[in-house]
């Protein structure tokens, strides 16, 4: 057995699989999904574009986008057992719910059961309509607020909106979160489509691939850190002034305590999604005439560029764009997940089309073989 990458810690560097959906330079700064650049993405397309390309690897005509906004559309509204089961969980933390629920789905699936192709991928397409259902409806019932009936009229970042808050978003607000979804839809090999990807691999259905996600994605060093940086903003308060913040962050980085929404595994310079979400983090504040918590971030992402040289990463700038569109801070992560959603069923529809069993191996660090075994009244 090899153990020179099976023992690299955390993979880091290690090439698991082929895939044509993602491409990232880390040192160049580049993502792009399909061939297709993530700023031009940002720029030009919306959610539902990104996920036809995700899913195709091309983009949609006219037409072919009108369509798949038709099935998300249909697919939206939730089953009366969904909403009756929703009601029914404890309150905890929406993670936690989303994983619950989003397993939930596959019982009120029509094809739960069929394994075909053309099915798994009628399935990525209501599993994406329905997760972002899911994690609004939630928000809002745990709000106290009653269900909102989509509007097969509106996007999905705008119905997304109008779920959680009961009232139609403006174009602007609309947008921003449009913009956040494209940004969040994939990033190759994370840690949560690698988990995805290994259950699919098994030949386990999507429901469950897309569980396993969400699973992986909850943790702090993965989708958490979004809602950790608002946190740390809230905690330093919304009047500390420079000297304040600047020891907060130093303080965290003397107890090497890792500052949430900076560093990544891949990236070695700017995230290019940071760049985007700094800039709606910005545009958001001037809109509503309050950019404290956008130059508050600022601040820290300039101490944290002195000090360690470590970029911000997506979750850094979402935190704020998110707090300032209304998105209660336990939604964040979860919100990354209705994004990521397409991201997860695009590379389970690919392991799917040709699949091998993901079994790597462990290097065996353990006592040495063979112990003499003690029987139990002898030890
Ligand atoms: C993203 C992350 C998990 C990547 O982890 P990783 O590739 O295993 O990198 P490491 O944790 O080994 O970090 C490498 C070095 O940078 C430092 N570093 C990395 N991220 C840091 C952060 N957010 N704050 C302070 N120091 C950090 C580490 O302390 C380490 O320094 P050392 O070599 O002196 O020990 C890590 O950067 C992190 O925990 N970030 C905060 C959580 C976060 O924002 N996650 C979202 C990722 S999109």
């Amino acid at each position: 057995m090899t153990t020179s990458s099976a023992s690299r810690a955390g993979l880091e560097g290690v090439v698991a699989t082929s895939s044509a959906i993602c491409y990232i330079d880390g040192a160049r700064g580049v993502l792009a999904y399909a061939g297709h650049d993530i700023h031009d993405l940002a720029r030009e397309a919306g959610f539902e574009e990104v996920c036809y390309l995700l899913w195709h690897r091309r983009l949609p005509s006219r037409a072919e986008l009108g369509a798949l906004k038709s099935d998300l559309a249909a697919a939206r509204r939730l089953p009366e057992a969904m909403l009756r089961l929703m009601r029914s969980l404890p309150v905890g933390h929406p993670m936690d719910a989303l994983r619950t629920l989003a397993s939930a789905l596959a019982h009120s699936d029509p094809e739960a059961d069929d394994r075909s192709p053309a099915a798994a991928f009628r399935k990525a397409v209501r599993l994406t309509a329905q997760v972002g259902s899911v994690v609004a409806t939630w928000g809002r019932l745990n709000a106290g607020g009653g269900v909102i009936e989509p509007d097969p009229a509106l996007d999905h970042a705008a119905n997304f909106l109008l779920l959680l808050t009961g009232e139609r978003p403006s174009a602007p607000a609309a947008r921003a979160l449009d913009v956040a979804l494209v940004l969040h839809a994939d990033h190759e090999l994370n840690a949560s489509t690698f988990a995805a990807r290994v259950t699919a691999a098994t030949l386990s259905d999507i429901h469950s691939a897309a569980v396993a996600g969400i699973g992986a994605l909850k943790g702090p060093l993965h989708g958490g850190a979004n809602a950790e940086v608002m946190r740390m903003l809230l905690a330093m308060g919304r009047d500390a002034d420079d000297a304040r913040i600047d020891r907060v962050v130093r303080d965290m980085l003397a107890r090497k305590v890792k500052v949430p929404g900076f560093g990544h595994r891949v990236y070695r310079t700017e995230d290019p999604r940071a760049t985007h979400l700094r800039r709606m983090s910005k545009e958001i504040g001037e809109r509503s005439g309050d950019t404290r918590w956008y130059d508050m971030s600022r601040r820290i992402e300039a101490l944290m560029k002195a000090e360690t040289k470590i970029d911000a990463n997506v979750d850094f700038y979402s935190a704020s764009t998110y707090y300032m569109l209304g998105i209660p801070i336990e939604l964040f992560t979860p919100v990354f997940a209705v994004s990521r959603i397409a991201g997860w069923t695009a590379h389970v529809l690919e392991q799917y089309a040709d699949n091998r069993l993901i079994r790597p191996r462990a290097e065996y660090i353990g006592p040495e073989h063979p112990q003499a075994f003690t029987p139990l009244d002898r030890r």
